[in-house]
């Protein structure tokens, strides 16, 4: 039986052991967490204009923002948007050396006005993270959201874990089967919708805007 209530989250990442206790264990839970910052990586190199802008969608502790600055020059303005100051705290100690090009911003892409003021990314990248809406009832809204801070043309990379996988038996309520994913990216109007990898039970999808 599925039901429509948000799933509770079994980790507060307001509380500082929490998150930086995520942060050590993320790749042990994850062994494809590499493979996909690689892949991460490839579709930016491939797909940015120079001196481009990029947002990321619950940052965490920057895992995802240090390879992609270190190895996308053409990333000019990286924003990393999370709602936990301990997380924040975290990415900052690991991305000092890019400091020139990063801006944290503290905000819960669960509140209707998280995208004020926000617009005009060639990019927006988000992982593990969509599932932090705490209901597969609401991506279509964060989706909706999202699509009008990117260019024409701008692409969303999205990866985050897929229920009804042979492994590990993820929460039907909290994330979407592997077929849902690209639906769910049509559905909110984004166009050239593809799959860039899939491992452990993640997948990562590329979308665009129309142009
Ligand atoms: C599972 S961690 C993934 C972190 C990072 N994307 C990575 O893969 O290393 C989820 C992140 O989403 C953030 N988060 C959870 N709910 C959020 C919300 N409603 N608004 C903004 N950030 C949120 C958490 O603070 C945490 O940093």
């Amino acid at each position: 039986m599925t039901s429509d209530q948000d799933v509770p989250s079994p980790i507060d990442f307001h509380d500082p052991s929490q998150a930086r206790q995520w942060v050590e264990t993320a790749i042990a839970r994850r062994p494809a967490r590499p493979a996909f910052f690689a892949a991460f990586v490839a579709a930016l190199q491939a797909g940015l204009p120079a001196a481009a802008a990029v947002l990321e969608l619950g940052s965490g502790a920057g895992l995802l923002a240090a390879p992609l600055l270190a190895q996308v020059p053409a990333i000019a303005r990286y924003d990393l948007l999370d709602f936990a100051a301990p997380m924040h705290a975290l990415a900052r100690e690991r991305l000092a050396v890019f400091g020139a090009r990063t801006c944290h911003l503290v905000r819960d892409f669960k509140r209707s006005d998280w995208t004020e003021g926000l617009g005009g990314y060639h990019a927006v990248l988000t992982m593990q993270a969509v599932h932090e809406v705490r209901h597969k009832g609401h991506v279509a809204a964060l989706y909706a959201q999202v699509l009008p801070l990117l260019e024409p043309g701008g692409v969303f990379l999205v990866c985050d874990h897929y229920a009804g996988g042979p492994v590990r038996d993820m929460h039907p309520e909290l994330f979407f089967t592997r077929d849902e994913q690209p639906l769910a990216l049509r559905a909110a109007g984004f166009t050239r919708v593809e799959p860039l990898l899939e491992r452990d039970e993640m997948s990562l999808y590329r979308a665009a805007t129309p142009v």
